[in-house]
């Protein structure tokens, strides 16, 4: 019997430390000059054929070539020319850190390697974090000045979370989302160029239009096979990760917070942590590494992952700012009649805010739309039997507005500057202290007095001139911002434990593991044309499970696009994820409401499966995509079927669903067929998906026991 080699270990002698998933291991070697190098990962290897690694060598040996062993942080120090993740300046205008040879400690699926360096006051901990139950490594860095009141600060111009290093491949390939407002999370697989590609948002929010999230292969990896290693960043700020593919064929990757120029200072005792990046390698494809995710961001991300996310109606559609009390709640009793479990009241409710260029910041319902306030509307859509919910933007001011006229100095800003407005806002300086204190007070005082079941938690700009004056280390808003809002979020969680939080930003601006920390689901995308939003939530569905895609139904044609599309198709799009209402259901016929409340009460049966199940993407000919949603036991499977375009007229070509059993027998829900699994999975099922353009099918099947 091979021994059970212990999750977390480290070989003083051998100085390995081993880190072991239940389908990987990552090893790495601290050296007698203190620097921790990467050794490997990839699957599971025993401890002599770890022993047998070859030492790292560079093929091409000179004066002039960087060490051949990548770094598990590089330090800016020694034959070292790739990207730092470590880059300090000390008050002599020394740079980089020198370590000496280091220490380690293991607690509980944690390692630490202690740092020091060998002049100067600077300690470092690379830490790394396993859990019995995921292939995920959660690696994060401590920063400490361990000097006294007679040392200078030391400036910190880069501190990343993690470098991370691929075993030599024939070629290389990066998957990674890029997209723009209504265009989020489009996937891109390219091959990878020699030099550093950099991905980046400079916007003091995850971003849009590139994402903190990336997977690299040889570029034979497909759905279902072949090794990938993927990683992503848990942080709702500016990030950069540098990919380095050297032209000696090594290929390394180091990211953190902060975008490049970003530099903060540490004085005598304190101390920088990173958020943590995450790391994940399987050798089973693109699919396999997306339901690792999916898993690990259940299980160890969001903070409730058990509970049913709710069918949402969302007004901002439907209403945009014209909302009043009793247009709102003209919509609250349609939506409940359609088995809505959620009413959100979005935009347009406080303040002077009757478009977007006044009120934001001034979080008082609008005398003239709500003259009782929100609560009369709260108590009804509560007698409907559904949550009520409500939209704030709390990070952000229009100059027309009482809270803006009161602090002028609250947002970030640079005296001497013009002040960017970008949707006629600014952005509060989250980073003072008064201002994370006024927003706690302002968003607990709205949940407590209003029955706020639910907070939409929107942002709508990027940061610009991003200063703040008078404040010795500027920098540190691009940090303390984010912490505050994650401060705030978790207070609120914590001092009512009933709230559920929906993360936005202008659509899927701000989703990432760190905001899903403390956060239930993610506004996907303002786009919610169905067709478009098939690529959204492909690429969504790479790294975030669709327990946190909010998806809406909304009206056609579609407000964005133009386009016109069946209600079911834009309903079984929707179905992939968190399924919402959000168009203007004062002008839906009859018909259309009957069949959306039928299109509901199907979510509703297949939502177990959507929201906690094992994804498969499926894509076959003619422009034919499906996803199967598998539970864990496989015993209930749901498969959502699209085809945006037909052609000639033709039905495709059957669906093979591989993730059925062979073995077994399958009932369809909704017609009683019986099926073989070993059909289903190696000749496939029937589409007959209806005539004409966007059709669209939902198989309901049910493992059957003759
Ligand atoms: C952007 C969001 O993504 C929309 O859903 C809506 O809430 C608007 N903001 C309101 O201004």
């Amino acid at each position: 019997m091979p021994a059970v080699l212990p999750p977390v270990s480290f070989d003083p002698a051998r100085g390995v430390a081993e880190l072991r998933t239940p389908n990987s291991l990552y090893a790495l070697r601290v050296d007698a000059d203190g620097s921790p190098r990467h050794l490997y990962w990839g699957p599971p290897l025993d401890r002599a054929a770890l022993d047998t690694l070859p030492a790292p060598h560079s093929p091409a040996r000179s004066s002039f070539e960087a060490e051949a062993a990548a770094d598990e942080l590089a330090p800016q120090s020694g034959a070292r020319f790739g990207p730092a993740g470590l880059q300090v300046r000390f008050a002599d205008g020394t740079r980089g850190a020198q370590w000496r040879p280091a220490e380690h400690r293991i607690t509980d699926g944690e390692l630490r390697i202690l740092l020091t360096d060998r002049h100067f006051p600077l300690a470092a901990e690379l830490c790394y974090r396993v859990r019995p139950d995921s292939d995920v490594i959660e690696r994060w860095t401590e920063l400490r000045h361990t000097g006294g009141p007679d040392d200078g600060p030391i400036t910190v111009d880069r501190l990343d979370s993690a470098s991370w290093t691929l075993p030599p491949l024939s070629d290389y390939r990066i998957s990674h989302l890029v997209g723009g407002w209504n265009s989020e999370f489009q996937l891109l697989r390219d091959r990878l160029p020699v030099t550093e590609t950099v991905l980046t948002s400079r916007r003091g929010l995850t971003g849009h239009h590139a994402g903190p999230w990336l997977a690299l292969d040889d570029g034979s990896a497909t759905e279902e096979h072949g090794e990938v290693w993927s990683t992503t960043l848990a942080w709702s700020g500016s990030w950069r990760i540098t990919v380095h593919r050297d032209p000696v064929g090594r290929t390394t990757w180091t990211g953190g917070f902060g975008h490049e120029g970003l530099s903060w200072t540490l004085h005598p005792g304190e101390q920088l942590t990173t958020p943590v990046f995450a790391g994940l390698h399987t050798s089973h494809g693109f699919g396999a590494a997306s339901r690792a995710w999916h898993d690990h961001v259940r299980a160890h991300v969001l903070p409730d992952a058990e509970h049913d996310r709710p069918v949402v109606y969302n007004s901002w559609e439907a209403t945009h700012f014209d909302v009043d009390h009793r247009g709102q709640l003209r919509l609250a009793r349609r939506a409940a009649a359609l088995g809505a479990e959620l009413f959100v009241l979005d935009d347009g409710w406080f303040g002077a805010r009757r478009h977007d260029r006044a009120g934001l910041g001034d979080w008082t319902p609008h005398p003239g739309a709500f003259p009782d306030g929100l609560r009369p509307l709260a108590d009804e859509v509560h007698r409907l039997g559904m949550a009520f919910g409500l939209w704030v933007e709390p990070e952000m001011v229009n100059r027309d507005s009482d809270l803006y006229r009161a602090h002028p100095d609250w947002v970030v800003h640079s005296p001497t500057r013009t002040a960017t407005e970008l949707r006629h806002q600014l952005v509060l300086n989250f980073a003072r202290p008064e201002v994370e204190a006024w927003a706690l007070r302002t968003l607990d005082r709205l949940v407590r007095d209003n029955g706020v079941d639910w907070l939409k938690w929107d942002a709508n700009r990027a940061f610009t001139e991003a200063a703040w004056p008078g404040r010795p280390d500027p920098d540190r808003l691009w940090i303390d911002h984010t912490r505050a809002v994650y401060r705030i979020m978790d207070r609120l969680r914590a001092d009512h434990p009933h709230l559920r939080i929906e993360a936005c930003a202008g659509g899927g601006g701000r989703v990432d593991l760190g905001i899903l920390a403390r956060t239930d689901q993610a506004w996907t995308s303002d786009n919610t044309d169905p067709v478009d939003r098939i690529a959204i939530q492909h690429g969504y569905s790479q790294l975030f499970p669709a327990a946190t895609m909010a998806a809406w139904i909304t009206d056609s044609p579609n407000g964005a696009t133009g386009r016109a599309t069946p209600l079911r198709f834009r309903a079984h799009v929707a179905m992939a994820g968190v399924l919402g209402l959000g168009g203007d259901l004062t002008a839906w016929t009859e018909d259309e409401l009957a069949e959306a409340a039928d299109l509901v009460a199907r979510y509703k049966r297949i939502r177990p499966l959507v929201q906690r199940g094992r994804q498969y993407r499926l894509s076959a000919p003619d422009g034919v995509t499906a996803v199967h949603y598998a539970a864990a036991d496989g015993t209930e499977h749901a498969v959502l079927v699209w085809r945006p375009a037909t052609r000639f007229g033709h039905q495709p070509p059957a669906l093979r669903l591989p993730a059925l059993d062979a073995h077994a027998h399958y009932l369809d829900a909704d017609t009683g067929l019986r099926y073989s699994g070993a059909v289903l999975r190696h000749r496939g099922i029937d589409l007959d998906l209806p005539a004409g353009d966007c059709a669209s099918r939902l198989i309901h099947l049910r493992r059957h026991h003759p």
